[in-house]
């Protein structure tokens, strides 16, 4: 690890030997203290911090949005503090600001990366007016389990998925110039491994082999730190009995020798000091020692550092140099954002066009990470022409909070435009729309008001019960063992089930539910995750046709809880369920003998096939593949097919490209989704899609470790998700 600070450039004043020449003159204390990252714990953060502040023993406030008092830290840092050096000002803003748009899980059921960088893009215009200019996201851990509450953050299950839109959410922040005003750093988390937590509960331990952690999930974390994020969050997880935060293999091996990042490293909310939780350490002291020599450059508010590593530098246990390297990633960062030109913000805020327009974004974002799943005998659209009452059932058609999701600290429900207000607006008077809650929250099991809410159905020419979680029901800490609606929300279906008339589910949540217990009685299920501020008009929209539903599922939605992990880029086994006899529980003999069922991989009560499978949603068109075209060439292989709107109203289609290594020195998944792009069709309009994809893609981490591209048979499919597609084969030659 080369560790002393030198010129990278012989170029006057480059930013490597503006780095040097600071460092040189900080004093060892200045030096801790940019290594140091607090949380205000008083609503004076300025009396709070002022002293410590102006003897420069802080690098970074979290969790202030007040932007009066930071301009007062940041005056206090540049005109009063030993070095002048100003403050990182870092905040959650995850998916918005204020104004707040779809939970990333629903971002990546756009499948839009261009959509998701220019509303990041936004978000971070919003944010950097309040003067915040550190935004810990885009979360960009691989999540196969929706138990975890987090998977709400995430992109969800694909690394290919999950690289572009976490590519995509950087650039939106970041912008094409770091140093502008409006641009705000990414940070990317949870390095690393975090979304494998054990049964998908909370900061418990992850095991990950190699070749999994190689080929699943760094990827997205290679390709967002390729694309310029300036930072980088450890995670809270026991690796394979390392924690992250204390992992030089991670931290130092891979991130900074492979990889080359020269950015932050960030611990998690007092990691460092939980490292003796995690039993790694004996107290904080070993903390501040452990964390420090494996790379966390910043201690993000567990103070161990400050505690500690001066002594720690004094006994010589940790060298000056590897505290001048930590110092000098966090300069790197303060200057290429530009904060020795502007450490302030100059207060105006947003101005009403960009806000206009940034609600304008969270409504097509909102619009397109809906999720048709459902749609017996195209109940959807509704004719608003044939509609004169609708009856509208559930909490959460009217719940401005619970519609922003997790993870909403700035968000201003104020600007919520709720379902209901929507479906009210949208019929401009000519339907009759009426509510009733129901129930009193989505967990409730009190079903008194159900007789009430039939009443109101059964007057009805079409029902739309709101379904799902509040947002309190996912996010961090919030993982769930049952993973059906909560409360009595299926009672209220089979009772709104009677009243015969049209039933459709709209599903508010964090993550995939189990549905098993209410499908059969929706005649169409839309799902919208928790999809922000404008979630009213983007629903309204779809449920009347004015928007056709394009999104996809970005992550697998099991048939039962048990199930899970279930994935759609999983190996095949030595005995895949498809080569034999998959008998259901029910269908067994009485006094049924020691015998076999085919021997192969699947659940007797559940199958092996999920409910519906990564990358599946319907519209309210059907589209056509055809006449696809393979060619291989030196440096790609060009793929190409046609697609055909064969319906009768126009929609965007999501054409998706797999990939399967079928013989390889380690196992390959079955699929693996190598390229998509969203195509708009008017109906009876056809394109010739196509993709060129790079032969590199195909290579993968081997039994060596090494970054492998072997010659042989692929097969391939391009389709509509991962369980269809026309398919081909081609070879790679030696
Ligand atoms: C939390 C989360 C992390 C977040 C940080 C700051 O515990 O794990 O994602 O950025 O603390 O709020």
């Amino acid at each position: 690890m080369s560790s002393t600070i030198v010129a990278h450039s012989s170029q006057p004043d480059s930013l490597e030997q503006k780095i040097a020449a600071l460092i040189a003159r900080m004093s060892l204390a200045d030096k801790i203290g940019q290594m140091c990252q607090v949380n205000p714990a008083t609503d004076d953060p300025v009396a709070e911090f002022g002293d410590r502040l102006r003897a420069g023993r802080i690098g970074s406030v979290i969790n202030l949005v007040d932007v009066r008092a930071i301009n007062e830290l940041q005056r206090i840092a540049v005109k009063e503090s030993p070095q002048g050096i100003p403050l990182l000002i870092g905040r959650d803003v995850i998916h918005g600001f204020a104004t707040v748009l779809p939970i990333p899980l629903g971002q990546a059921a756009t499948w839009n990366p261009a959509l998701v960088r220019e509303a990041s893009g936004a978000v971070a215009r919003e944010t950097a007016a309040a003067g915040v200019n550190w935004t810990f996201a885009p979360m960009i851990d691989i999540c196969r389990d929706a138990r975890w509450g987090r998977i709400a953050e995430s992109f969800g299950e694909d690394p290919y998925l999950t690289s572009q839109l976490g590519v995509a959410m950087v650039r939106g922040f970041q912008g094409d110039d770091l140093s502008a005003p409006g641009s705000i750093a990414a940070c990317v988390k949870h390095f690393v491994g975090y979304g494998a937590s054990e049964g998908g509960r909370d900061y418990a331990a992850t095991n990950i082999p190699e070749n999994e952690l190689r080929n699943a999930y760094l990827p997205p974390f290679k390709a967002a730190l390729d694309a310029g994020a300036a930072s980088l969050m450890t995670s809270f997880g026991d690796m394979d009995g390392v924690p992250a935060t204390a992992s030089d293999y991670l931290l130092r091996d891979i991130l900074r020798d492979e990889w080359g990042f020269d950015g932050l490293v960030v611990s998690d909310w007092n990691a460092v000091e939980q490292l003796a939780a995690h039993g790694f350490t004996a107290n904080r002291r070993e903390s501040a020692l452990a964390a420090a020599r494996a790379g966390v450059d910043m201690e993000m508010t567990s103070d161990t550092y400050a505690e500690h590593l001066e002594s720690l530098v004094a006994a010589g246990e940790i060298s000056i140099e590897l505290v001048d390297a930590a110092v000098a990633n966090i300069l790197r960062m303060k200057f290429r954002l530009g904060l020795f030109d502007r450490p302030c913000t100059d207060g105006t805020g947003v101005e009403p066009t960009a806000r206009q327009r940034l609600l304008d974004l969270s409504r097509e974002m909102a619009t397109q990470s809906v999720v048709l799943l459902k749609n017996e005998s195209t109940c959807l659209p509704l004719d608003a022409g044939e509609v004169r009452t609708l009856a509208v059932i559930g909490p959460l058609a009217d719940a401005p909070q619970e519609q922003l999701g997790t993870w909403v600290f700035d968000g201003d429900a104020a600007r919520s435009i709720t379902p209901l207000a929507a479906l009210r607006d949208i019929s401009g008077g000519r339907i009759d729309v009426r509510h009733h809650r129901a129930l009193v929250t989505s967990r409730s099991r009190d079903c008194a008001e159900f007789g009430d809410a039939a009443e109101v159905a059964r007057d009805a020419d079409a029902i739309v019960v709101f379904l799902g979680e509040e947002s309190i029901l996912s996010g961090e800490a919030h993982s769930r063992a049952n993973i059906d609606l909560p409360g009595a929300q299926a009672e209220l279906v089979h009772a709104l089930a009677e009243c015969g008339k049209p039933l459709i589910g709209v599903v508010l949540a964090g993550r995939p539910l189990t549905l098993g217990n209410v499908i059969d009685e929706l005649d169409a299920l839309l799902y919208a995750w928790h999809p922000g501020t404008m979630s009213g008009p983007a629903i309204a929209d779809l449920l009347f046709g004015l928007a056709s539903p394009s999104g996809r599922l970005p992550v697998t939605f099991p048939l039962d809880v048990g199930q899970i992990p279930i994935y759609y880029n999983h190996k095949n086994t030595g005995r895949p369920p498809e080569s034999g006899t998959i008998v259901h529980i029910d269908d067994i003999d009485a006094g049924a003998p020691q015998t076999s069922f085919g021997m192969t991989s699947f659940y007797l009560d559940s199958g092996f096939r999920p409910r519906w499978p990564f990358g599946f949603g319907l519209g309210y068109t059907t589209f056509e593949y055809s006449d696809l075209d393979v060619c291989v060439r030196d440096a790609a292989i060009d793929i190409s097919a046609t697609l055909e709107n064969t319906g009768r109203v126009r929609a965007t289609e999501v054409a998706q490209l797999y990939v399967r290594d079928p013989v390889a020195s380690v196992t390959r998944p079955v699929r693996e989704l190598k390229g998509f792009q969203r195509v708009p069709l008017d109906p009876g309009e056809s394109a010739r899609i196509a993709f060129s994809l790079p032969t590199d893609d195909l290579a993968f981490h081997g039994r060596s470790g090494q970054r492998v591209l072997e010659a042989g048979e692929f097969h391939l499919w391009l389709g509509g998700s991962s369980e269809d597609g026309l398919n081909a084969s081609f070879r790679l030659e030696g």
